[in-house]
């Protein structure tokens, strides 16, 4: 395809994309679980995909956070804000998870390193239905909620069931649940079984889901062997504009079909 011709796609790349039917795939070397600097190089080509895709002028890039994000933020270049106008925007509040890994901190990280704007939204990850149905109100919530539904792009990390189950402060008895019935990854709120399933979902404020299939640029950002499985289950959900962006220790087990 033109995708993979404009970025020099290799069969791997080729053939994990294929098998997980999205646009494309980036593998880069190495496992993020062993080396650090592995996370730099996905970064790296996150911002070289940003740059071919991102058209000039304004666009609004929705940032979803998480650990691996977190560490490739800085490596974002200012020559992305050559003729563009950026503006990032959390896609979701997490307070309760630690800062440096929240959506409102990996934005500004990201603004700073191009150039570009951002906006923030303090918010807790989870909330009751009624405290959402208030909060969507206030003018500085709704400001971001109106850029997110917005969005050109959206970047997110892809989660292990019970990591994220955890960083969200589910008790042992939910704990025991995620086990039970199978929940192998999390995104946007989501629970996923292996084969693709949703088996729960954490109410929030910020990116739907079900929103995700609207956004003109998605970037999928997981690597390290341990998340093959993650993203895998996950992939099973991801609309077909989705780009991973991912290293071999991932990408060997996935493509091996574990
Ligand atoms: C975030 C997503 O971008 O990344 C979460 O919003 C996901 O849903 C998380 O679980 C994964 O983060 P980490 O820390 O494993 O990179």
């Amino acid at each position: 395809s033109l995708i993979n011709r404009l970025f020099n796609a290799s069969q791997a790349e080729i053939k994990l994309a294929k098998k997980l039917k999205i646009a494309r795939a980036i593998i880069v070397p190495g496992d993020a679980d062993l080396q650090e600097r592995v996370s730099i190089l996905m970064g790296e080509k996150l911002n070289s995909a940003l740059d071919l895709l991102l058209p000039l002028g304004s666009s609004i890039i929705t940032v979803l956070g998480g650990a691996t994000l977190a560490k490739a933020s800085k490596v974002l270049s200012s020559s992305l804000s050559k003729n563009r106008d950026l503006e990032f925007v959390p896609g979701r509040g997490a307070l309760g998870e630690s800062v440096e890994t929240q959506s409102s901190t990996i934005v500004q990280e990201m603004a700073k390193a191009t150039g570009g704007k951002y906006k923030t939204l303090y918010l807790p990850e989870n909330v009751s239905k009624d405290a959402y149905r208030s909060l969507i109100r206030d003018p500085a919530i709704s400001d971001v909620l109106q850029d997110i539904s917005q969005c050109d792009v959206a970047i997110h990390g892809i989660g292990l069931a019970e990591d994220m189950a955890k960083r969200r402060g589910y008790d042992s008895v939910a704990l025991s649940r995620i086990r039970a019935t199978g929940a192998v990854s999390e995104c946007f709120g989501c629970f996923f079984d292996e084969n693709g399933k949703m088996i729960e979902r954490i109410p929030r404020i910020g990116l739907q889901f079900e929103d995700l299939s609207k956004i003109p640029h998605i970037f999928a950002f997981a690597g390290g062997h341990s998340k093959a499985k993650a993203i895998s289950s996950y992939m099973h959900n991801a609309p077909s504009q989705t780009w991973l962006i991912t290293d071999e220790g991932a990408s060997d087990l996935i493509l091996k079909g574990q």
